[in-house]
């Protein structure tokens, strides 16, 4: 199992690019098997969960190649629609092949994704929104299938929460559906305009993606194409807190600032000097920043959930009491008791965080629990002046290309062992 090994106490100076989006590769990659052809998708992470995206399109009978931060998804063969349990253990949104499963072969048989570390991950939003379309659905022992055997047909969908993966899964199964097709109370996130750019791209009729209400006028077939991945707004997030937590500045490049919603003018509230560019957003650390009022995480334009736990971690360094609300996720603070090592002061009690800022963080031992929550000890370790090891890495890997190579590029001392 890898581990970070980091000297802080180092502030991080540079600047660096921002990677494509995991959230958005992810459905544009289970949207690659609705074509007949080869699609080609540039901007792609070099992360581990789009390794295990592309060994479920394999499996499913397409063929995949990467070049660097490109790949090519060839479905043109036959795709079957079963994802083995071992695959979908792999990775929890593995869910979201859902739909273009459906769509492409009128039948799809996945396992529930069982919990994970932040979370029950309930798919009854998706299930709906397929049984909607049309889809009969049955389960038995955690095996989930779903037939349309006379294809899927247009129908109102409405969504009791604006679930991301739910909107995904619905806009890819009613792309090739009968009719038209309303999805109600739509999540709004900038991934779900993307996937809804690529399937356009694809000859799709989607439009409102973005919005709360989203129509999808069902084609006879899509064919291949070429789509770029939008920046990923968390990993940004998260270099520009790394700069913030260190007392650096840092210059993040190739992002859509709009997509960071309230965290630049937050970090301003802290003390930082943020500016923002057309593609880029440049921080300042404060010298001694000071904590911001009740942070609640939203489904966008309000604060993301994923970046919860490294803004938490950057927090507990402002002078002051924060608090933070986690509405989306039921225990999305399994983090908080590895930060205590590094001497953060924070008590929880369910979806609330109380952050009295100290000083200054003390180096540490520490395991990641899952992926957003790795990533906040490290920003902790490259702030506490020593040598900390972060065990685990193979969760943070998951979602953020090798961080010793990314936050090494602005002077952070860290080794992967
Ligand atoms: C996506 O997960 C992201 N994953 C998550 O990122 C992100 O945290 C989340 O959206 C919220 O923004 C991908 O895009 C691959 P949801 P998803 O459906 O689609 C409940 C990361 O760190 N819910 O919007 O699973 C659910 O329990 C990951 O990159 C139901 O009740 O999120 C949760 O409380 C973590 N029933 C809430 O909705 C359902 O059928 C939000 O879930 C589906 C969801």
């Amino acid at each position: 199992m890898h581990t970070f090994l980091i000297r802080g106490g180092v502030p991080l100076q540079g600047d660096l690019r921002c990677p494509g989006a995991k959230n958005s590769a992810l459905p544009v990659l289970a949207a690659s098997l609705l074509p007949v052809g080869k699609t080609v998708i540039r901007g792609a992470p070099a992360i581990t969960d789009t390794e295990s995206a592309v060994r479920i399109l394999t499996h499913l009978g397409a063929v995949c190649e990467r070049q660097g931060r490109e790949l090519t998804v060839d479905a043109g063969g036959d795709v079957t629609g079963v994802i083995p349990e071992d695959l979908m253990r792999e990775m929890r949104s593995s869910f979201i092949f859902l739909g273009a499963l459906l769509a492409r072969t009128g039948f799809a048989e996945i396992s529930l994704p069982g919990g994970c570390e932040i979370g029950q991950r309930p798919i009854d939003l998706h299930l709906y929104a397929m049984k909607r379309l049309g889809a009969v659905v049955t389960q038995e022992a955690g095996r989930i299938r779903c037939e349309a055997p006379n294809g899927l047909t247009g129908a109102k969908i409405h969504l009791s929460f604006p679930s991301v993966g739910a909107t995904e899964n619905a806009m890819i199964a009613a792309a090739l559906a009968k009719g038209e097709t309303a999805i109600e109370n739509a999540a709004r996130e900038p991934e779900i305009s993307d996937l809804a750019d690529c399937l356009n791209a694809m000859g799709a009729d989607v439009r409102g993606a973005g919005g709360s209400s989203v129509r999808i006028r069902g084609v006879k077939a899509l064919h291949p194409c070429v789509h770029r991945i939008i920046p990923d707004r968390i990993v940004a997030a998260t270099f520009l807190l790394a700069g913030a937590i260190t007392g650096g500045s840092v210059r993040v490049m190739d992002v859509i600032p709009g997509h960071l919603g309230p965290i630049p003018d937050l970090l301003e509230q802290t003390g930082c000097r943020v500016e923002t560019g057309p593609d880029s957003v440049a921080l300042t650390a404060a010298k001694r920043p000071v904590s911001v009022g009740t942070v609640r995480t939203m489904p966008y334009p309000g604060f993301p959930t994923d970046a919860q736990a490294p803004f938490t971690a950057y927090l507990g360094l402002c002078r002051g009491t924060g608090v933070v609300i986690e509405t989306i996720f039921e225990s999305r603070y399994k983090y908080v008791a590895e930060l205590s090592r590094f001497g953060a002061r924070i008590r929880t009690d369910s979806r609330m965080a109380v952050v009295e800022g100290v000083d200054a963080y003390v180096p540490a031992n520490a395991l990641a629990p899952d992926l957003r929550g790795g990533a906040a000890l490290v920003l902790a370790a490259l702030a506490a002046p020593g040598e900390s090891r972060i065990e685990g890495a193979r969760h943070i890997d998951r979602g953020y290309e090798p961080l010793e190579i990314s936050l090494g590029s602005l002077g952070a001392d860290i080794r992967r062992i």
